[in-house]
């Protein structure tokens, strides 16, 4: 039975992806399904309407004639409360959900018997490797970080030798080696610098060694559950920020990105640590929107304190939105095929292993347990 697929322009401010694209338009349109996809959506990534129309998508010019009859909404950002007014009971919608973030949304979605799959708890097993959003934007995410950073960073990345002498190569650490954090290694690295990176899980270290950076050792391993790291302790902490201050002061750009799943970003460089660096440093705190891992970054704003620039990017993604959506679209086929057998026919269950983890609300009920505890605390 083929599907209405309608895929919304982004309102998020700064917003700037789109859920799919013209090669991925191409391909749901010759197995059968409809796609609509909302005017201007992909504007913003340089898509325009055109080569979706020309990859067989049909162009909406309102939410209400795009989302009228749909079965399946991609979306890049969660939905909002108003959207899931205009989407029929029992469609599917798929993106990022950031329920805690978003309580109302899921309680609406939930209410209105809408099925909703949230990208963000897709399982990070091998066979989802092609689904993973969070990786792909991680990546982007990585890959901006260094371009940001050495775009104010007053020195030139790599060693220079001209006849107006020789210049040595920038200094970049790395702090939280994950998939952001490799990706901000190997841009630095092609850039010419000489690059040290720190992680808790000393599994890490031979990731970053292939790269070519040098890996700073601690004694602490901090492998956590699912291949994340856990908590460090109060000792753990205090040994960590020595070494990694000592690192920091002799860093021309720190990009930093450590996390913890549900926690807030770990704290590792203090507003003392910043005092010793060298004038002109750049530090970009990847983590500004949990938290930060500097402390002295304000989510969505540049900071200059004694001569060091502190950049707490949001949404760094949307600062390669042609390339990040595109790995998005992608990501997104693969994660719709599992809705489909062989046949291609919609599946009648869940049961798969991908679909299960990831059904956030499904016939007028939240299936994420930690979703459904956190909204036991919010009035419907
Ligand atoms: N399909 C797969 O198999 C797959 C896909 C993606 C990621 N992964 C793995 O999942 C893990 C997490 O990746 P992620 O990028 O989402 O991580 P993340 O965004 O949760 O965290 C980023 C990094 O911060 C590090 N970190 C946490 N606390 C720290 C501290 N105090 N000091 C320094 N670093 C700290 C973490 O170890 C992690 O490497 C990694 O092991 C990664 O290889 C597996």
């Amino acid at each position: 039975m083929p599907f209405v697929i309608a895929v919304p322009k982004e309102m998020t401010e700064g917003e700037k992806r789109v859920a799919t694209v013209p090669e991925v338009v191409m391909k749901l349109t010759k197995s059968g399904h409809e796609v609509r996809i909302e005017h201007d959506a992909g504007m913003s990534a340089y898509y325009p309407d055109n080569l979706f129309s020309a990859a067989g998508a049909t162009i909406a010019f309102s939410r209400a004639d795009l989302l009228n009859g749909a079965n399946i909404v991609l979306c890049v950002q969660p939905p909002t409360v108003a959207d899931v007014d205009q989407i029929a009971e029992g469609a599917i919608i798929i993106g990022f959900m950031n329920p805690a973030r978003n309580p109302e949304a899921v309680i609406r979605m939930r209410d209105r018997k809408v099925t909703a799959f949230a990208l963000e708890l897709v399982p990070r097993i091998t066979r989802a490797q092609s689904m993973d959003a969070l990786s792909s934007q991680a990546t982007a995410a990585g890959y901006s970080a260094a371009i940001l950073g050495s775009a104010h960073c007053p020195k030139f990345l790599p060693m220079l030798t001209t006849a107006a002498g020789t210049i040595r190569p920038a200094t970049v650490l790395i702090l939280g080696a994950g998939v952001a954090g490799l990706m901000a290694i190997a841009t630095a690295k092609r850039l010419g610098a000489v690059v040290e990176a720190y992680d808790v899980r000393r599994a890490a270290g031979e990731q970053v060694r292939s790269l070519g950076a040098k890996f700073l050792e601690l004694e602490i391993n901090a492998e956590g559950q699912g291949g994340y790291a856990r908590e460090l302790t109060p000792e753990e902490k205090v040994q960590e920020q020595q070494m990694v201050s000592e690192a920091v002061a002799r860093a021309d750009i720190v990009i930093t990105t450590a996390a913890i799943p549900g926690r807030r970003a770990p704290l590792l460089i203090t507003k003392e640590t910043v005092a010793m660096m060298r004038p002109g440093a750049v530090i970009v705190d990847l983590a500004a929107e949990s938290g930060g891992n500097c402390e002295l970054t304000r989510p969505g704003k540049t900071v200059q304190e004694h001569g060091i620039t502190i950049l707490g990017p949001q949404n760094l993604p949307a600062q390669v939105p042609f390339h990040s959506s595109q790995m998005f679209a992608k990501n997104l086929q693969s994660f719709l095929s599992l809705l489909f057998d062989k046949d291609g026919a919609p599946v009648r269950e869940f049961s798969d292993e991908i679909l299960a983890a990831s059904l956030l609300v499904y016939a007028g009920e939240v299936r994420h347990g930690p979703t459904r505890d956190l909204l036991s605390g919010v009035k419907s």
